[in-house]
């Protein structure tokens, strides 16, 4: 289907763009009365993840209300976990959580790799559905957690301050976290390639955790995933945002990716020059700016895009959007980005 508009992918493809594309990460749900709204008819979160018809539903509410140029299917990180025979549960204002984590070699080998025909299923049919309501309104945008981020978590069962038990899996026994990290990149990978036949039209890596890593620990247990799955999604661009890395630049800018996150602790101007002109740079406008005033909104989002430049750039925050965000203000940075007159910068 032929897109009416498709700045997110010319962006990322390094085409020139008469205007910059803008998207949220983390635009889908949370900061939306309309989400809630079909969240409350449902059980909760993971009934609305695994029932396509809603998932579509809320997916395309953002472009609808905020007017955004991409849409990001809804679902979660954690389903390939779940996919490899590791459930999670969903509490209340707390988040995600696993009853059962990974403990030792023996959980490692009990897990499965996950499929997309059978165990992503539901997201898969939930991408079918989106792009046939969104009729190439704007393109879909497929993703996954990078296998580190997911490690962490089957690690951890949830969230931590030091990230202890991921790091002591990784320093005392690492051939069976490289193990871990090979099951779930191979999970990933066919989990993606089914997003991309099913009709996503670019697919973002979120290597939420990627800062707790030193550099060196960073290329021996992240880099070499991200690499296999940047090799296998070879038909449509690839995004990595490894949150917080930004001793991984250079290296990142040698992966076969089309576009690197940014995030506000990094400088745009600097990182262009660490990354050069071969890759598509998105963010990076700090979440909290969201929280000013529409005048400070705007100043900060033009200050933004002057430093990124115009071209090979797509606009978004450094990290996703935060629940309690007032919805006019994402409208006021959408609108600020898609108002800006890229023939009034040269790059
Ligand atoms: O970007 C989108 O809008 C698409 C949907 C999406 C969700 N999670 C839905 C969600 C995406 C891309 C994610 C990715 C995700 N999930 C990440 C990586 C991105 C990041 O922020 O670093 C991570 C680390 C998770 C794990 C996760 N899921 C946490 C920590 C939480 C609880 C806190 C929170 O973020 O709200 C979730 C739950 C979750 N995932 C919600 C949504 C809309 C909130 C659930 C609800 O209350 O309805």
């Amino acid at each position: 289907m032929i897109l009416k508009n498709d700045l997110l992918l010319r962006a990322a493809n390094g085409e020139k763009v008469e205007r910059i594309p803008v998207w949220l990460m983390r635009q889908a749900g949370r900061i939306l009365p309309e989400y809630r709204q079909v969240r409350a008819s449902l059980s909760g979160f993971k009934e609305l993840v695994e029932t396509p018809e809603k998932a579509a539903e809320v997916t395309i509410q953002p472009v609808d209300i905020l007017g955004v140029d991409a849409a990001i299917i809804f679902s979660d990180i954690l389903v390939v976990a779940e996919g490899m025979g590791l459930t999670y549960e969903m509490e209340e204002k707390k988040g995600p959580y696993f009853p059962k984590t990974i403990e030792n070699l023996k959980d490692i080998e009990n897990l499965r790799i996950g499929k997309a025909d059978t165990d992503f299923a539901y997201t898969i049919e939930a991408i079918k559905i989106t792009k046939k309501a969104l009729d190439g309104r704007v393109p879909l945008i497929g993703f996954a957690g990078a296998p580190f981020t997911l490690l962490c978590y089957m690690v951890e069962g949830g969230g931590s301050k030091t990230f202890s038990k991921s790091k002591k899996l990784l320093f005392s026994e690492p051939e069976a976290a490289h193990k871990l990290l090979q099951k779930i990149t191979d999970s990933t990978i066919d989990y993606l390639k089914g997003q991309v036949e099913a009709g996503a039209d670019l697919i973002q890596v979120f290597d939420s955790w990627a800062g707790i890593l030193s550099p060196q620990a960073y290329e021996v247990f992240s880099i070499p995933y991200l690499k296999q799955i940047c090799e296998a999604i070879d038909s449509v661009p690839v995004t990595l945002f490894s949150k917080g890395a930004f001793f991984a630049r250079k290296t990142m800018s040698s992966l076969p990716c089309s576009a690197i996150g940014i995030d506000w602790n990094m400088d745009p101007i600097e990182s262009r020059k660490i990354i050069g002109n071969g890759k598509t740079l998105q963010g990076n406008l700090d979440p909290c700016v969201l929280y000013g005033s529409e005048k400070f909104i705007e100043e900060e989002t033009n200050s933004m895009i002057k430093a990124f430049g115009s071209q090979r750039y797509i606009a978004n925050l450094g990290h996703g959007v935060y629940p309690d965000t007032d919805p006019q203000k994402v409208k006021r940075f959408v609108e600020t980005v898609q108002s800006f007159d890229v023939r009034s910068i040269t790059t």
